[in-house]
């Protein structure tokens, strides 16, 4: 069953608890995309974000870290709500500590990958990761358009995941809506991150269907 974890980016931040509220049946969790304008070339949330999500969302929290530091903030994050934390390979120099680490919190632990980072950059750590988060865009920014050779990448890591018989989840993030959501589920996806694919989209509850039906097949 594939879940749609809502980027809160693409919100209109000035109305977000009403924003989370109208789509709150539609979406299985929250994203947060917390950038530190040195990994990504944007600014976005930290600490108090999240714990302002938590004064009216009791859905799972996903904390996407693209910052340099990712390490450093994990505690921060649990302490505060987060029920996965997603850091990026390539800023952690010691990742297996790190994965252990967020596991040893009682958090999901996912590992992040750049569309231009290969999959055998995660060939040690596959069999120690709740899930991995490939992105589809280069991270940075909402509404940006996926990439289209990272669909083979998806359909890849889903091969090396039967292949080694080892079963973590893989998320996608960026650029996911209407048109690729789907063919996305079909080649192995479980968890679809969207920002406008659900705050901007007026056919979500259609979406929302058809991401159900294709999962059942
Ligand atoms: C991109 C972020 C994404 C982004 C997704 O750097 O990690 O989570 O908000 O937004 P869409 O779905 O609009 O591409
Ligand atoms: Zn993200």
């Amino acid at each position: 069953m594939a879940i749609v974890s809502a980027s809160i980016l693409a919100a209109n931040l000035a109305y977000l608890s009403e924003e989370v509220k109208r789509v709150e049946e539609m979406i299985d969790e929250i994203h947060l995309d917390v950038m530190d304008g040195h990994f990504v070339p944007n600014l976005t949330f930290g600490f108090p974000m999240i714990e302002a999500l938590r004064t009216f969302t009791n859905l799972p929290i996903d904390a996407h870290l693209m910052v340099t530091n990712p390490t450093e903030l994990i505690k921060g994050f649990v302490e505060r709500g987060a029920t996965r934390i997603t850091v990026h390979q390539e800023v952690c120099y010691h990742l297996h500590r790190t994965v252990e680490y967020m596991k040893s919190l009682g958090v999901e632990a996912f590992v992040a990958i750049n569309p231009a980072t290969p999959l055998f950059t995660l060939d040690e750590i596959l069999p120690y990761v709740d899930g991995i988060l490939v992105m589809t865009v280069n991270p940075g920014f909402s509404g940006q358009k996926f990439i289209p050779t990272m669909l083979d990448k998806i359909k890849r890591l889903n091969d090396i995941r039967k292949g080694r018989e080892l079963n973590f989840k893989i998320a996608v993030d960026g650029g996911v809506g209407n048109e690729n959501a789907v063919e996305l589920v079909k080649a192995g996806v479980d968890i679809l991150v969207m920002g406008y694919g659900v705050f901007r989209n007026p056919r979500l509850p259609e979406l929302r269907q058809e991401i159900l039906n294709a999962s059942d097949q």
